[in-house]
């Protein structure tokens, strides 16, 4: 049988990408490596010539791409000495921080809006083991209290202003272009804080020639057997879009947004921490940012679910839902190949689903007798 190293993780597999050394001990789940799935029926439904390829963040160990960069955070944290991490969060990094938090042995306090996070998140961050403090207020209210309590107390703050959090996440960008062998035209992120299309723009950076990268042929994962060894370079770089949900949307403002709201509650943000940068990723890669209404979201959400097979969370959504219609208005050409990160899980976010699931004309669900006729009637009648 052909011998395949066991995956561990994408500091092993990106080591000498990122900020660690021979020493350092490494705190990871096997995040990463996640599938890269091309679109099959949304394409023709939308009448056009384009590849869509979704990568599917939800399937790292905690559900989300926030795994990426906590894998770097936690390690880097620990390396320094640190017993305590902290973070803000709308749900996804709070779960991930707990996980490799208790992975790692360490102490997790995690700051979370009151009753505004999706239910699957809540069950993790307490699972998990992470003191859980609920606040009377939003994110925005949360990352200001975090930062002023650094200040205070002996903890290490994990959210993205954590500089390894970004060097974490840049990996999905190398995935995809490994995957690709090239990068996309366009790459499409839902956008809250900003830190991640931030880190995509880094990752593609880094493997590209136009952005000055060079080639080496070393690849420790494979020892140079792979077509793109990790030192391999491409020549185009995408142009990024940012989605954001209407209700939440200060880089369509042009300013911060004090009560941001919105059905997507992982990117429920007003005051983005990755303000500056995401705006110089916007110009340096010719993208844009465009918004949705929380009614287009659900619909993509439910879309990709019914046509395609996949269960995202809302937020992720807001990528497919911004991508139809930037297709359809032309803005995006036929041929071009887009890649969607699908940020989140639809596990995470039971009751959106349901409540969604539940609103619909047609019932997907009714409760009959438990007899051979009403069984055989409930068939006959949903037949497609
Ligand atoms: N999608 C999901 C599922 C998220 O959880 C987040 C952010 C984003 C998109 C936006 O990413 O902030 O890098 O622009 N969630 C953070 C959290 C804020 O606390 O879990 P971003």
């Amino acid at each position: 049988m052909p011998f395949r190293p066991r995956y561990t993780g994408l500091i092993e597999r990106y080591r000498d990408r990122l900020p660690v050394s021979s020493d350092t001990r490494i705190i990871s789940l096997g995040e990463g490596n996640t599938p890269l799935i091309k679109l099959q029926n949304i394409p023709r439904l939308l009448g056009k010539n384009v590849d869509i390829y979704v990568k599917y963040e939800g399937l790292n160990p905690t559900g989300s791409f926030k795994d990426r960069g906590m894998t770097m955070a936690v390690t880097k944290a620990v390396e320094a000495g640190s017993k305590a991490i902290i973070c803000a969060s709308t749900g996804n990094t709070s779960a991930a921080a707990a996980a490799y938090a208790a992975r790692a042995g360490i102490t997790a306090f995690v700051l979370i809006p009151d009753g505004k996070i999706a239910m699957g998140k809540l069950a993790q961050a307490m699972m998990y083991g992470a003191m859980t403090l609920q606040i009377r207020g939003n994110f925005d209210d949360g990352m200001r209290l975090v930062k002023e309590v650094a200040d205070h107390a002996p903890v290490t703050i994990v959210n993205s202003v954590n500089p390894y959090r970004l060097q974490g996440q840049k990996t999905a960008a190398f995935e995809i272009i490994e995957d690709l062998g090239r990068a996309p035209d366009y790459h499409c992120l839902p956008v809250g804080n900003a830190g991640n299309i931030t880190a995509h723009w880094i990752g593609y950076c880094e493997y590209s020639s136009a952005a000055g990268a060079h080639v080496t042929d070393s690849c420790a994962f494979c020892n140079g057997d792979c077509k793109f060894a990790s030192g391999a370079i491409v020549s185009n770089r995408p142009k990024m879009i940012g989605y954001q949900a209407a209700g939440s949307a200060p880089f369509m403002r042009g300013h911060m947004v004090d009560h941001p709201e919105t059905i997507a509650t992982a990117i429920r943000i007003g005051h983005p921490q990755s303000w500056d940068r995401a705006w110089n990723v916007m110009q340096e890669s010719n993208g844009w940012f465009a918004e949705v209404s929380d009614a287009e979201i659900l619909a993509a959400q439910r879309m990709l679910t019914r046509h395609e097979g996949v269960f995202c969370e809302p937020a992720s959504a807001a990528s497919l839902a911004g991508l139809m219609k930037d297709i359809k208005s032309g803005k995006i050409e036929e041929g071009a190949t887009i890649v969607l990160t699908l940020t989140g899980n639809g596990l995470k976010d039971p009751d959106t689903a349901i409540a969604q699931c539940q609103g619909e004309d047609k019932a997907s669900m009714v409760t009959i007798d438990a007899t051979l006729d009403q069984v055989k009637g409930a068939i006959l009648d949903n037949m497609a």
